[in-house]
């Protein structure tokens, strides 16, 4: 008989061992949160993914808000000089930068409808699939309370939701287990938690990716090593 469960539509996230990880990739549509303390990688490996994605033809958009377009742009050619087409994948949109202000944007209801309707247009605009909101820790203390962070990040997140869109979502956080993050009520918005951490060595630190969660697919439970090098993220295995 054949098996009752449906097939999920999996992203693969073209990072060298992660899909192993994520059997496969992130299923489509999943909201995923991406934490990790500062330095971790959040930013390359979110990047690295939108830039395998487009050179499959998959159009995506980078939200940045900790970082300048050009500040970013520099930053991922800089650490990734294999990657000698991202200046044309930008021109022609097929990843499309954009960079955020977010002072005045979740300072309301009304300000954050706003925001969200923006960046909607810029999603919307180059058919993008994957969006990569980079982060969220920024916003948080612009905001007054928790419940408040909670709301408005929740907003966003069920946004993209509807869009169809499947996003990754950045916040720095050196929560060893995950079950919070500053100023955030729980993580139940998201459907996939993917953590990056790092673990001293002797004279160096080691990098380490866990996927904590992932709704709609089987993932591996243990940790991982990996490297970040001028080809792009290399996940052990
Ligand atoms: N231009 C570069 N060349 C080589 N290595 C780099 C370069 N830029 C970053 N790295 C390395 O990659 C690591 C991860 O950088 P990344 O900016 O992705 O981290 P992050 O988790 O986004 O940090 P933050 O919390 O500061 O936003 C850095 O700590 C650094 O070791
Ligand atoms: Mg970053």
């Amino acid at each position: 008989m054949a098996s009752a469960k449906t097939q999920v539509n999996k992203i693969s996230t073209g990072v060298v061992g992660l899909d192993e990880m994520l059997y496969g990739g992130i299923p489509e549509g999943n909201q995923m949160l991406m934490a990790g303390d500062a330095g971790t990688g959040k930013t390359l490996m979110s990047f690295e993914m939108l830039y395998r994605n487009a050179n499959i033809n998959i159009p995506s958009t980078f939200i940045t808000l900790e970082e300048g377009r050009k500040s970013l742009l520099e930053n991922v050619k800089g650490a990734f000089s294999y990657f000698d087409d991202i200046d044309d994948l930008v021109d022609r949109n097929m990843i499309t930068v954009t960079e955020q202000k977010v002072v005045e944007a979740f300072k309301s209801r009304e300000s954050l409808q706003s925001f969200i309707v923006g960046i909607n247009r810029i999603i919307q605009a180059n058919s993008s699939r994957i969006v990569v909101f980079d982060s969220i820790s920024p916003i948080r203390p612009l905001i007054d309370s928790d419940r408040t962070f909670t709301r408005a990040i929740s907003q966003m997140i069920e946004n993209f939701r509807n869009l169809g869109v499947t996003s990754i979502v950045n916040v720095e956080t050196a929560s060893p287990t995950l079950t919070e993050v500053a100023g955030l009520y729980g993580t139940y918005m998201f459907d996939g938690i993917v953590k990056l951490s790092t673990y001293k060595e002797q004279n160096s630190f080691q990098y380490l990716i866990t996927v904590v969660k992932m709704r709609r697919s089987n993932h591996k439970n243990s940790s991982m090593p990996f490297e970040i090098t001028p080809k792009g993220f290399n996940i052990f295995r």
